[in-house]
């Protein structure tokens, strides 16, 4: 399922590098996972019903609200969401992916737990965002959240996650009255993708390989190739008479 999604959208980046129309579009936040911290016995953290993605979760297929940037809120709508079951100093990449369709601006920012609680426009944001969304939730919908929360083992005295704050802004002018005066919501995927090594994002190491095994053999093809061509000239070469004299001198 992971797996054919980020084929997927790697199938979709490397065709809106080749066709001049772009289908899809990509946000994205590169970070390293800060130190674990006590994990948190109540639940508090749950109650805000956010969103989370983890180790058991890293694609999530959703909608976003967006808005038109207004001189309060310049970048639209926020979102907020969990990264939770981070590794301590593992490099990760967050990417919002959407249809291009759909033009719109994201900001994407993550904040450590302390940083959410200790700055009041944060805060106030978070339990906005939780407050509107807990009226809008159903009950199936909260109880799948609940399901889908991240589960650390019962030996895991640690846990390591972030806030994440994905901000929405409209991106588009349509002559279409109702389109400039409500905004759709955005359908995003929102994948977390560990990099291999603090290196090469998880999701791109498929095709890694394939551009080597191409490179590979590329590289033996093009030698056999310039060892045809160099023994073709070589037999020309010998079989002219008028060549051949001169090599005699
Ligand atoms: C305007 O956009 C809305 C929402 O996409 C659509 O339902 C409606 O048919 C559109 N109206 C016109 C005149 O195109």
């Amino acid at each position: 399922m992971r797996q054919d999604t980020s084929f997927k959208e790697v199938m979709l980046l490397l065709l809106s590098c080749l066709v001049s129309i772009a289908f899809a579009n990509v946000e994205k936040t590169i970070f390293v996972a800060p130190k674990a911290s006590e994990a948190i016995q109540d639940a508090s953290i749950d109650n805000l019903l956010l969103t989370s993605l983890h180790p058991n979760q890293l694609t999530v297929r959703t909608f976003l609200n967006a808005s038109f940037p207004t001189t309060n809120a310049p970048h639209g709508q926020e979102t907020w969401a969990l990264l939770d079951g981070l590794q301590q100093d593992q490099r990760y990449e967050l990417r919002v992916c959407w249809l291009a369709t759909q033009p719109t601006a994201f900001w994407i920012d993550t904040f450590e737990m302390q940083e959410v609680f200790q700055t009041p426009e944060l805060l106030s944001s978070v339990s906005a965002y939780s407050y509107a969304r807990r009226g809008e939730l159903t009950d199936a919908e909260v109880s799948a959240l609940v399901e889908n929360k991240y589960k650390p083992s019962s030996d895991q005295l640690q846990s390591n996650f972030l806030f994440v704050r994905i901000q929405a802004a409209a991106d588009y002018f349509s002559l279409n009255k109702t389109l400039m005066e409500t905004v759709p919501p955005v359908h995003v995927d929102l994948i977390l993708d560990p990099y291999l090594m603090n290196v090469l994002p998880q999701s791109l190491v498929p095709t890694a390989g394939y551009i080597s095994a191409i490179a590979i053999f590329a590289f033996f093809l093009s030698g056999w190739i310039y060892r045809r061509m160099i023994g073709y000239v070589d037999d020309e070469y010998d079989q002219k008479p008028g060549v051949e004299g001169k090599k005699d001198m």
